[in-house]
């Protein structure tokens, strides 16, 4: 697929068939999200692929974080819809930083250049993934349950997004972009 067919054509699908996404294919979003560039080529980004039994656990995992949450009046945003999505698709990519709880000096800019190279490997991953006829949500709800998912995989470096995929169940109309004049100033 083009490059820019694949850039112009994505959207964020929350509702996806009943359909499983072949494991090989997961391993090639793998492969092709890890060609990504990255901050002195430090690669900070750890996958950890959740498919079947392990995916409604997680699942679990945030729906009883986010009840107690919600019984507490605590706002927990659209995590009640991106659990749906979760729990709708095929597999649930976590991506961690492998270095922000382990590094003793780990300071501010090492911590933003890591994280845009994650950013970059999560991009290249849903870029591709239209490639194959899959639709991605990417998904920072988690952090409204980051601890209790962490506890629950026993993970000690720090969860940065998720990433649902599945075969879409819609074809959403375009989001709003604001106007380049708006962002982007020439000199
Ligand atoms: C860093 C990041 C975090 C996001 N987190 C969520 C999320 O938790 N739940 C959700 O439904 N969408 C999430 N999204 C998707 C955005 O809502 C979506 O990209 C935006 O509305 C533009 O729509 P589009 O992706 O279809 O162009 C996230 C996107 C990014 C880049």
């Amino acid at each position: 697929m083009d490059i820019i067919e694949a850039i112009k054509g994505r959207r964020s699908i929350r509702e996806y068939q009943n359909r499983v996404v072949p494991k090989e294919t997961i391993e090639k979003l793998l492969e092709l999200s890890i060609k990504a560039p990255s901050g002195k080529n430090r690669q900070p980004w750890r996958f950890v692929v959740l498919q079947n039994k392990k995916k409604d656990e997680l699942v679990n995992v945030m729906s009883n974080a986010i009840s107690l949450l919600k019984q507490k009046n605590i706002n927990i945003g659209s995590s009640e819809l991106s659990i749906n999505s979760i729990n709708e698709a095929s597999v649930v990519i976590l991506v961690f930083n492998a270095f922000s709880n382990c590094e003793n000096d780990y300071r501010r800019y090492t911590l933003l250049m890591d994280t845009q190279s994650i950013g970059a490997a999560v991009q290249t991953m849903i870029l591709a993934a239209q490639n194959f006829g899959l639709g991605t949500l990417w998904i920072c709800d988690i952090f409204y349950c980051v601890n209790e998912i962490c506890s629950w995989l026993n993970r000690k470096d720090e969860l940065v997004a998720a990433v649902a995929i599945g075969y879409p169940n819609q074809s959403p109309s375009p989001r709003p972009r604001k106007l380049l004049q708006e962002v982007a100033e020439w000199m």
